[in-house]
């Protein structure tokens, strides 16, 4: 529900004309996103990190002691792993969202995750 009333709210922001540039850190010079502009700044060091702890790497950690046969090689780790698997990320926990497998992200973090992703990487 948050994810949808945030993108009702982008279209709105969209459809008021309000258009932003800025350099930003992210991987693209063009427009700022306006989910980047709610106020949320969730970094890899403030959120992600703790994020991919959280709900990721009891299977997906490099070392972690049972992947309960999570793929070789995607591990969240470091934020230039984060970084590199984005767009799996986007499309198993935002789009498909059988990523945890057995669920149980919250709505906040999923809302998080979705500006972290657009914004924070
Ligand atoms: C309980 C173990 C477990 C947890 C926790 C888990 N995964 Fe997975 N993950 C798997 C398994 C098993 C696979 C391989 C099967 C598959 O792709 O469905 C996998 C595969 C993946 C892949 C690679 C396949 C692809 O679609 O590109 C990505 C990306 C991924 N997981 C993301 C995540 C993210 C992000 C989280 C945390 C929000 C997460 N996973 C939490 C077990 C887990």
């Amino acid at each position: 529900m948050r994810i949808e009333a945030s993108i009702s709210l982008v279209v709105a922001v969209l459809a008021l004309g309000v258009s932003c540039t800025g350099a930003g850190d992210g991987d693209s010079a063009a427009a700022v996103d306006p989910l980047c502009e709610e106020g949320f700044d969730p970094t890899w060091q403030t959120w992600g990190k703790g994020f991919f702890v959280t709900y990721c790497n009891s299977c997906h950690a490099a070392d972690s002691p049972n992947r309960f046969g999570a793929t070789e090689g995607v591990s969240f780790d470091t934020y230039s792993e984060a970084a590199q698997w984005a767009p799996r990320v986007r499309a198993r926990v935002l789009e498909s969202q059988d990523m945890p497998l057995g669920g149980g992200v919250k709505d906040e973090d999923l809302y998080l995750l979705d500006i972290f992703l657009t914004c924070g990487l």
